[in-house]
């Protein structure tokens, strides 16, 4: 098994800012497939739907889980839609601990509302938007680890995460990553000199 922190759920989950945040206490890179896909693309992710289709989009998902097999030790966001394929959850597990944030559906909804433009979201009602939901939890649900977003701030969630992470795993959680000789990688180096505070959550 890989030693990637992958993490999974709906749009409006807090898998971004959770994601950066946990790199930065971990010293880790952060990457984010959907990141992947618009520098692949040279284009947004609403401009690749608009322009290419879902469809196509499903497909530079499906490129970008073959490419994260190169990764090693990194925190990683994927999109919403990116572990609900038959076999997904299976290849996000290999690549490391695969972490579900879960949330009440009320409050993913409000949140994914609020932040981003999201074009599986457009067009489409709140009873449509919640059988997506329930449709996709099958599929978040065999993640190694769940941790319940609801009503706590992103860096409640991190300090929940990390804590399971260390009972789960604990050695894989260096605080420093993995660099040649024990020593950590520069930008672990960088990002350790300064533990970020509640206040900067969501930058
Ligand atoms: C999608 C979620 C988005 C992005 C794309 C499709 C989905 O990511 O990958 O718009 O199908 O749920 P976020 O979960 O970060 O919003």
């Amino acid at each position: 098994m890989g030693d990637n922190v992958i993490l999974v759920g709906f749009m409006g989950a807090g898998k971004s800012s959770v994601g950066r945040l946990l790199a930065r206490r971990l010293g880790r890179c952060f990457v984010e497939t959907d990141d992947m896909i618009t520098a692949h693309e040279g284009r947004s992710i609403p401009e690749i739907f608009a322009q290419r289709g879902e469809a196509h989009f499903r497909a530079l998902e499906e490129e970008t889980v073959r490419l994260l097999a190169l990764k090693s030790g990194d925190v990683i966001a994927t999109g919403g839609g990116l572990p609900c394929r038959d076999g997904r959850p299976e290849a996000l597990r290999a690549l490391g601990t695969m972490v579900w944030l879960r949330g009440d559906f009320d409050a993913v909804y409000e949140r994914a509302q609020r932040a981003g433009a999201r074009p599986m979201l457009a067009g489409r009602g709140r009873d449509e938007i919640e059988a997506l939901y329930r449709a996709r939890e099958p599929y978040y649900r065999q993640a190694d680890l769940t941790v319940d977003t609801t009503s706590i701030n992103a860096d409640q969630v991190v300090s929940k995460l990390l804590l399971a992470l260390r009972d789960r795993s604990p050695s894989t959680l260096s605080p420093l990553g993995r660099g040649p000789q024990g020593k950590p990688p520069p930008e672990a180096r960088r990002a350790d000199q300064r533990i970020p505070s509640v206040s900067e959550e969501g930058k």
